[in-house]
């Protein structure tokens, strides 16, 4: 049995997943919406499997505790580092009437019919291997080759487009003979215009903000139960575990100058 009045919840690390949002969003705008940035933590990419693990029980539990009853993952690094450790041992016992859904198999579906898939992302998304754990399975027929770009996210919230340029000819560099460039970083969607004028126009660029929305549609399609206990007010409510300029300007340009962001702390005995 579902609850009824029920919200979708965006996590991610930090502001990448608000590019994410606003295209869910602007797809499904009936829906109403709570995003949490976990921005005290960031970087998730140079974190191990237990901090992300923690960090995002935490972040779920806040989520849960403010009526979503679906969460979308947005952060890769989650995804890949914890979303099934979550999936299998945590929402059972706390949360079995809800759903967490992330990032790795819509990508990877999205990527099915190309031959040969460059992946850029963070140490934590690569290290994990669930890109190729899941290309595996779902389309072994294509290729994937994994760079991890670390230096990409601390550039991308600094906000300096020269060195973000630079650093992104540098790894694109060394991804030759794809047919596609899959974006698995939230904040890589924020600079996918410049991404496309560094690589050749042949290779198609498969990033979150153009697959999640459909994806997520199709989804609640496939699942009225879930879909019909969400609330529809089309409003949209903004967390951080940590405050910046940096943040609030961004929501601004995206969302608008009238939206709020609050900062929040996490319940940080989640078991
Ligand atoms: N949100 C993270 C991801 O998509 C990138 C930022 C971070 O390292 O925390 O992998």
């Amino acid at each position: 049995m579902y609850a009824q009045g029920m919200k979708v919840g965006i996590f991610d690390s930090g502001l990448g997943g608000l590019f994410t949002l606003r295209a869910i969003a602007e797809t499904l705008p009936k829906y109403d919406y709570v995003y949490l940035g976990d921005t005290k933590h960031l970087p998730y990419g140079s974190r191990s499997h237990d901090e992300i693990y923690q960090y995002l029980k935490e972040g779920l539990s806040f989520l849960f505790q403010n009526e979503c009853g679906l969460v979308i993952v947005a952060c890769n690094s989650a995804s890949a580092e914890a979303l099934k450790r979550v999936q299998s041992e945590y929402l059972p016992i706390h949360y079995p009437d809800r759903k967490v859904l992330g990032m790795i198999v819509p990508m990877t579906e999205a990527c099915a019919s190309y031959d040969h898939v460059g992946l850029i992302a963070t140490l934590a998304t690569v290290h994990s291997g669930a890109y190729e754990r899941e290309f595996k399975k779902r389309t072994p027929h294509t290729r994937l080759t994994s760079l991890a770009t670390p230096n990409l996210v601390p550039l991308i919230e600094s906000g300096d487009h020269e060195r973000v340029v630079a650093s992104l000819k540098e790894y694109l560099a060394q991804l030759t003979d794809i047919d596609a460039l899959l974006l698995g970083c939230t904040h890589y969607a924020i600079v996918k215009d410049i991404i496309q004028k560094i690589v050749p126009t042949s290779v198609a660029i498969i990033s979150q903000d153009t697959v999640v929305p459909l994806k997520t549609s199709d989804y609640l399609d496939r699942h009225p139960e879930i879909e019909k206990t969400l609330s529809r007010d089309g409003t949209k409510a903004f967390f951080v575990t940590s405050m910046s300029d940096r943040f609030r300007e961004l929501a601004k340009d995206w969302f608008g100058e009238a939206i709020i962001v609050q900062e929040v702390s996490l319940p940080e005995d989640v078991k």
